[in-house]
C-alpha cells in the first residue's frame, strides 16, 4: 500500500477568484475530488494527505464535510512544491512503504493511469519514478533530462532551462512516486537558488542521482489526463476535454447522441444502449439513465435522476432527486424535482412539482404511482401522493393526495358571458 500527497496549497493567482483553486469545479464536483477520488479508486492507497495552505480553512472544511479519511496538512507560508511535500515529514517519521504525490489541479487523471504508474515504479525496482507527457508546446512546464540510457538524470523548470533544454517536449506531468524512507532525506537538502527563489519538489531528482538511487520516467498513454489547470480558459478546457471523453464512452456503448458538441453529460452519468440525446441537454451530478429512453432537446437532469427504460423527457423539463418507472412520459416544459414517479404515467405540459417551502426551508416528496395522467399545467404541491390510475385535471393545484383512479379538478367551471367584449364597447 502507498500513502499519497496532494498538493493543493498554491494560490492559483491566474484563476482571479476568491476561492482557492483547488475548489473550483467541472459539473459541480471539485478539482480537488476528481483527483482525490481518481488515487482511492486505484484501492493501491491507505492514506492521503492534502497539502493546504492558501486560503486552508476552506479547503480543510471542505475535505472535513466531504472526504472525512483525507488528511490535510498545512504549509503555511508556501515556499514552492519541494516545502509543500516537506510539511509531511513528521506524519511519515517511521513509515518505509513508497508515496505517490500528485499535484492538485489535474482533475482529468483517471485511476486507470496512476494504476500503470505505480505499477511501472514497483515493477521497475525504481528508487523515484516520475509521469512525463510530450507535448508540441510545452510551454512552462518542466522539462524531462535523460540519461544516455533512458533514466531519468533532472528536471528543469522553464524558467531556469538553457535554450538547448528548452527545446526538449517532454515534460514534467507533476506526478511522482517515490521509496520514501530513501528519498525523504532529500527535503532537507533541497536549496533555492533557482529562478523563482522556491523549495523545487524537482530537485529532489538530482539529489536521487548524486546518492546512487535508480530514478525513471513513465509517459503516460493520454497527455489529456495532466492537463494543469491555472486560469479560467484551462478550466473550460479541462471541461470541455472531460465532456468528450465521456460522451466518446457512451457512443461506444450505444448511446444515441445526435450532436456531441451541444449535449453535457457528467462523468457520473450511466446510459444504457439505444437512449437517444436529443441536442443542447446538460445533464450534471449522479443519474442512472435506462435504455430506449429520449432526453431532450433541451433537458436538464440536475443529479440523482433514475429513469428506467423507455422514459421521454423533453424540452424544456428539469428533473432532480427524482426515480422514473418505465414508459413514462414528462415531454414538455416541466419541473420534477424530489419525486417518485411510476411507469406508464404521463406528466402533462407545464407541470411543477413544488418541493420546496420557503418557509421552513424544507423540501418534500412528490409520489407519483403508476398509470396516472396529470394534466397541463398543474402544481402538485409536496408532500403530495397521487395514487394508482388517478387523474389531474388541466391547471390543478394538488394541495392533497388523490385516492387511486379518482379525478381531481381545482380550476372553477369555464363562464361564457356572451358579447361581454361588444357591450364593453359601447
Ligand atoms: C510544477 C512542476 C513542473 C511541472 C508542473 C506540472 C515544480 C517546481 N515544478 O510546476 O516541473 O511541469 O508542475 O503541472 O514542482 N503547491 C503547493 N505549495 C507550494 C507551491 C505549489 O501546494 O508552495 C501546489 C499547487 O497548489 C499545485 C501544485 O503544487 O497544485 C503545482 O504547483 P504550481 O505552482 O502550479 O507548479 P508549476 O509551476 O505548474
Ligand atoms: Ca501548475
Amino acid at each position: 500500500m502507498f500513502k499519497s500527497i496532494i498538493m493543493a496549497a498554491g494560490k492559483g493567482t491566474r484563476m482571479k477568484s476568491d476561492i482557492p483553486k483547488v475548489l473550483h469545479t467541472i459539473f459541480d464536483k471539485t478539482l480537488l475530488a476528481y483527483v482525490l477520488e481518481a488515487v482511492s479508486k486505484t484501492g493501491l492507497t491507505d492514506e492521503n494527505y492534502v497539502i493546504v495552505g492558501h486560503q486552508s480553512e476552506m479547503v480543510s472544511e471542505y475535505l472535513r464535510q466531504n472526504y472525512p479519511d483525507a488528511k490535510p496538512v498545512l504549509q503555511s507560508p508556501q515556499l514552492g512544491t519541494g516545502h509543500a511535500v516537506s510539511m509531511v515529514l513528521p506524519y511519515l517519521d517511521t513509515y518505509t512503504g513508497d508515496v505517490i504525490i500528485l499535484n492538485g489541479d489535474i482533475p482529468l487523471i483517471t485511476s486507470d493511469s496512476l494504476k500503470e504508474f505505480i505499477e511501472f515504479h514497483s515493477a521497475s525496482g525504481s528508487d523515484l519514478s516520475v509521469m512525463s507527457a510530450v507535448f508540441d508546446n510545452p510551454g512552462n512546464l518542466g522539462r524531462i533530462i535523460r540519461k544516455a540510457d533512458g533514466s531519468l538524470d533532472s528536471i528543469v523548470e522553464a524558467k531556469d532551462a538553457t535554450d538547448e533544454q528548452k527545446a526538449v517536449k517532454e515534460i514534467n506531468a507533476g506526478a511522482y512516486c517515490l521509496n520514501w524512507s530513501k528519498i525523504k532525506q532529500a527535503f532537507s537538502n533541497l536549496k533555492t537558488n533557482n529562478a523563482q527563489g522556491e523549495y523545487y519538489l524537482t530537485d529532489i531528482v538530482k539529489w536521487a542521482n548524486d546518492n546512487g538511487l535508480k530514478a525513471n520516467v513513465y509517459t503516460i498513454k493520454d497527455k489529456k489526463e495532466i492537463f494543469g489547470i491555472n486560469s479560467k480558459t484551462e478550466l473550460a478546457e479541462a471541461s470541455k476535454y472531460m465532456n468528450e471523453r465521456t460522451i466518446k464512452k457512451h457512443l461506444d456503448n450505444g448511446v444515441q447522441i445526435i450532436d456531441p458538441s451541444t449535449t453535457w453529460i457528467s462523468p457520473e452519468t450511466e446510459i444504457e444502449h439505444d437512449t437517444v440525446i436529443y441536442p443542447s441537454c446538460y445533464i450534471n451530478g449522479k443519474n442512472k439513465i435506462g435504455a430506449h429512453c429520449k432526453i431532450g432537446p433541451f433537458a436538464h437532469l440536475r443529479g440523482d435522476v433514475v429513469l428506467e427504460d423507455y422514459v421521454k423527457i423533453g424540452n424544456f423539463v428539469e428533473v432532480k432527486k427524482t426515480t422514473v418507472k418505465s414508459h413514462t412520459n414528462a415531454c414538455h416544459l416541466t419541473y420534477l424535482g424530489d419525486s417518485e414517479i411510476g411507469s406508464n404515467v404521463n406528466i402533462g405540459a407545464g407541470t411543477i412539482t413544488a418541493n420546496y417551502n420557503p418557509l421552513t426551508k424544507t423540501k418534500s416528496k412528490t409520489i407519483i404511482k403508476d398509470n396516472v395522467k396529470i394534466g397541463s399545467n398543474s402544481v402538485l404541491v409536496a408532500p403530495v401522493t397521487i395514487e394508482e390510475g388517478a387523474n389531474v385535471g388541466a391547471v390543478g393545484v394538488i394541495t392533497k393526495n388523490v385516492p387511486a383512479w379518482a379525478l381531481a379538478i381545482t380550476r372553477t367551471p369555464l363562464k361564457i358571458l356572451e358579447n361581454w367584449v361588444k357591450r364593453k364597447q359601447n
